[in-house]
């Protein structure tokens, strides 16, 4: 029998990368997404590259009435959660914003999980849970620090609520994925990241600035304590970090999670600078990049990257795309945003 999975804000960058690979696993789909922050063109694209229309609600995860509802009105099996705002600046200056959305949404799915007598609960966690890590690179064992913004205690604060449910409520399991910086676009170009406004990540910066839509590209400090100065993070191609959510997913709804609260980190283990990721940009796309150096921004990290071991042997998942490829998409996702 075919296993149902829910995806809440399966319109957006993430959300459409794991429905496509959930739909070519085997899965039934149902979308489900308020659009508060995107428009439909990766609903389009996912149904595009799929060849067939799915299922997708226009709802609120902070609608109580309508999150049960849409589990009344289908079988699901597993859900996977990524309705949340997710810029860390913003939560800082508007926290009453996130913490409404992203706790009462996360709490409304945990309800109506609880109240169908159980369900798979699939949390999308973030590496910005370890803070500025004491040890490199970071495992699942490595502490949690203090978040230094309510965007990022709400990811602490959710991944508790689901170890409180699954400890307290009979056939709620869950586990938590915590993804490091995910980059890309679907090799045929037709869903990715459609940053509204100014980007604030680092790729759709560059793919911006490379098409002539922004200026230039600031690096945000070249005086950190690394090699060349700049700040290493571990991107991790968007179909790779899409393809752990189906081994995640398959682990719970086949019953061989070993505890029924497990957190995984989502990451390839390669660190990357700053500029190591232009120059690779630049090279694998045979363009130059307008770039300066700025100072610093409040609240980076110097460098954080994943132990991926975990995943590897538990999910039997690992990360296959080259940082070159993963950067080759991105553009060809840019360029296909820009109709050319
Ligand atoms: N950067 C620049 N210029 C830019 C944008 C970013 O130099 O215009 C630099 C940042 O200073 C940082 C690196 O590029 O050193 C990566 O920055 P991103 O904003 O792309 O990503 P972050 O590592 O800051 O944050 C990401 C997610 C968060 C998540 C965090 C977890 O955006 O949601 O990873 O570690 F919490």
């Amino acid at each position: 029998m075919k296993k149902t999975v829910l995806v809440s804000g399966g319109a957006g960058f993430i959300g459409s990368h794991v429905t496509v690979e959930l739909a070519q696993a085997g899965y039934d789909v149902v979308i489900a997404d308020n659009m508060s922050n995107c428009d439909n063109t990766n609903y389009c694209g996912v149904c595009q590259i799929l060849g067939k229309k799915l299922p997708f609600i226009k709802m609120d995860f902070c609608d109580e009435n309508a999150v049960n509802n849409l589990f009344a009105d289908f079988k699901i099996d597993a859900v996977i959660h990524f309705a949340a705002f997710k810029a860390v600046g913003e939560s800082v200056n508007e926290p009453l914003k996130y913490y409404r959305n992203n706790l009462l949404s996360f709490i409304n799915v945990l309800e109506a999980a609880r109240k169908q007598g159980g369900c798979n609960v699939l949390f999308s966690s973030s590496a910005t849970v370890y803070g500025e890590p004491e040890e490199l690179p970071v495992t699942e064992k490595s502490p949690r620090q203090p978040a230094t913004s309510p965007y990022g205690d709400t990811k602490q604060m959710c991944e508790d609520f689901l170890h409180d449910c699954v400890r307290a409520y009979p056939g709620v399991k869950g586990i938590a994925l915590r993804y490091f910086n995910p980059i890309g676009a679907h090799p045929s170009a037709l869903i990715g990241e459609l940053p509204r406004g100014v980007p604030n990540n680092l790729v759709p910066f560059i793919t911006q600035t490379a098409i002539g839509r922004r200026e230039c590209l600031s690096i945000f400090g070249d005086d950190y304590p690394t090699e060349d100065g700049t700040c290493k993070r571990d991107y991790i191609d968007i179909v790779d970090l899409a393809k752990a959510h189906v081994s995640a997913v398959t682990r719970m709804v086949e019953g061989r999670m070993k505890e029924d609260y497990e957190i995984f980190n989502v990451g390839t283990g390669r660190p990357v600078s700053v500029l190591e990721l232009v120059n690779a940009f630049e090279k694998v796309n045979n363009l130059k990049l307008n770039y300066k150096i700025a100072p610093r921004r409040p609240g980076d990290v110097v460098a954080i990257w994943a132990d991926p071991t975990l995943a590897n042997e538990e999910l039997g998942w690992k990360a296959e795309r080259s940082v070159e490829e993963t950067l080759a998409a991105a553009w060809a996702w840019e360029k296909h945003l820009a109709g050319k």
